[in-house]
């Protein structure tokens, strides 16, 4: 399936809610948000029915994002029913996981492939501060049981933010000689609430490279994703730098974004959306509706020209 730009459109990442246990401060207001009537939000029957229209039109990867996707009661059961989905080849989820030692080895046994986790600082300290009450030692937890279930290959996701963590460039980089993962330094977005937070914190993934010479692209580029990959030679695992920001990837975009109240968002950066259950009381078919999303998706985002705020936060939209 291809869109008007003629980029193949393989990859639907799906926000099954926009609560969290934690409350990041470039993601989300402290109070948390408010509940939404579950009427409002897509249920897991018409997820399973969206996933297969898009797995009919070219979908191939899944993404279950959130907030937090395992705070959702009932995962285990949407993952199993989403991985029995002929078709489709890759069924992931990004989690900040917290919860990972209770569920990784039942979202493996019902058909997730792998992890990525967010994890911004190894200081637990620091890593309170920025989920306003998280503790470290729960993610690496995480971490652990992810590998121990065999959720492989684990990413982890680095916000990376000028004057909080980027003193700790360099142990997230030596993080990947003796571990088998790959750390992800992401460009904080301005989005939602978190845009003047953003202004001021933001910093170029230009910094790794500067702070860590020895970084070697990888021989082959891995075109799987976003992210440009490095190494350190010898090392087990990878750096990736995802950078909306700097150097936009809008070329390659393979993905259109599900939210928990079942808007198709064809660009994370832009207000449009698309009104699954509205047309589907019009009698469209979810096949029309992602064909209609598909082609709605715009040739590139627009952050830099500071044009428009964005309206909804992170934890909507699921990265
Ligand atoms: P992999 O399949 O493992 O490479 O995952 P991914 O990078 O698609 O997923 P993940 O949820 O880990 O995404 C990491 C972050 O990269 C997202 O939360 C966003 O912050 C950023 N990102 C991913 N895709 C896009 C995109 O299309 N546009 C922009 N601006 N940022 C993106
Ligand atoms: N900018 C960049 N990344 C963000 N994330 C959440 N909010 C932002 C933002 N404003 C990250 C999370 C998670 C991924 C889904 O997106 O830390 O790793
Ligand atoms: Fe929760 Fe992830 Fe947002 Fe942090 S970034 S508050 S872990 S959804």
């Amino acid at each position: 399936m291809k869109d008007h730009y003629g980029r193949k459109i393989n990859y639907m990442r799906l926000s099954i809610t926009d609560l969290c246990n934690l409350r990041c401060v470039y993601c989300m207001p402290e109070e948390g948000i408010e509940k939404r009537p579950h009427k409002k939000n897509l249920s897991f029957e018409e997820m399973v029915d969206l996933v297969k229209a898009g797995v009919a039109l070219g979908i191939d990867k899944i993404r279950l994002t959130g907030g937090e996707p395992l705070v959702r009661h009932g995962i285990i059961e949407l993952v199993r029913e989403i991985g029995q989905i002929p078709g489709i080849k890759d069924l992931t989820m990004t989690t900040n996981g917290i919860l990972l030692p209770k569920y990784a080895k039942e979202l493996k046994a019902a058909g997730l492939t792998r992890v990525n986790i967010s994890l911004d600082t190894f200081d637990p300290e620091k890593y309170h501060k920025i989920t306003r009450w998280g503790h470290v030692e729960d993610v690496l937890a995480g971490i652990k049981a992810a590998k121990e279930a065999g959720l492989h290959p684990i990413k982890i996701n680095v916000v990376l933010i000028k004057g909080f963590n980027d003193n700790e460039i360099e142990t997230f980089v030596h993080y990947t000689m003796e571990n088998e993962v790959d750390v992800r330094f992401i460009e904080l977005m301005p989005l939602g609430e978190s845009s003047d937070y953003a202004e001021h914190q933001y910093l170029s993934n230009d910094e790794v490279l500067k702070r860590v010479p020895e970084l070697q692209p990888l021989a082959e580029p891995d075109k799987s994703g976003p992210a440009e990959y490095y190494q350190l030679p010898g090392a087990k695992g990878r750096v990736g730098l995802i950078n909306p920001i700097s150097k936009h990837f809008c070329k390659e975009c393979n993905r259109i974004r599900v939210t928990t109240d079942g808007k198709i968002k064809p660009c994370l950066h832009s207000n449009q959306e698309i009104d699954i259950l509205a047309l589907r009381k019009e009698g469209k078919t979810y096949e029309e509706i992602i064909l209609h999303a598909i082609a709605e998706k715009p040739e590139k985002h627009h952050i830099n020209d500071n044009e428009k705020q964005l309206l909804r936060n992170m934890n909507e939209i699921g990265g």
